[in-house]
């Protein structure tokens, strides 16, 4: 199963600000969308919050450590631990898992997964989280596409 990254960063990194995403771009959100529709995508417990409800058409994963987080719904699951998650992912034999955040997730995930997909945004903001360090001699960029407010690069793990 590949795990792949996707997430969206100013210009300076930032991934994050006060618990939410510091900017609106509705072509980005289009991006993930289209990227992500019909796979299952993993998320910390506070990323979670700052949805409203479950992305549609996705099996939603929760990540917390706390054995009482429960959240009723059919494409909800909820794990305690990265490997939990990961095990579970293997045994449904899903093709493709998405990580989608946050800085917390990223941080820890980013040695497990095979590819980053990663929306630079044309500007630098101000924020409180950021996206771990790409190192160059670990990750290899495929490809990189000019989306106006921002570029698509996609990384694959060397
Ligand atoms: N720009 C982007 O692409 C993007 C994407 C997603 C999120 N974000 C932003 O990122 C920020 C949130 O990031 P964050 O770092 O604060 O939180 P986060 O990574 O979304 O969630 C952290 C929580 O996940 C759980 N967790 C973390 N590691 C775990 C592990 N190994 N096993 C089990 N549970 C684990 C814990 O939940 P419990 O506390 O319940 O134990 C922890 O408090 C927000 O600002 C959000 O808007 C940005």
């Amino acid at each position: 199963m590949k795990k792949n990254i996707i997430a969206a960063v100013s210009s300076n990194y930032v991934i994050g600000k006060d618990g939410e995403i510091p900017w609106k771009s509705e072509r980005e959100l289009f991006h993930f969308k289209n990227s992500t529709m019909g796979l299952p995508i993993l998320m910390g417990r506070k990323t979670w919050e700052t949805l409203k409800n479950p992305l549609k058409n996705r099996l939603n994963i929760i990540l917390s450590r706390n054995p009482d987080f429960s959240f009723f719904h059919p494409n909800v699951v909820i794990f305690n631990s990265i490997s939990d998650a990961i095990n579970y992912c293997e045994k449904e034999n899903f093709e493709k898992l998405f990580i989608i955040g946050g800085e917390e997730i990223f941080n820890q995930m980013i040695t497990l997964a095979d590819e980053i997909i990663l929306s630079v945004m044309n500007f630098e903001i101000d924020g409180d989280q950021f996206f771990p360090k790409i190192e160059t001699n670990k990750w290899k960029l495929l490809s990189e596409s000019d989306e106006g407010e921002f570029l698509i690069k996609h990384f694959e793990k060397i």
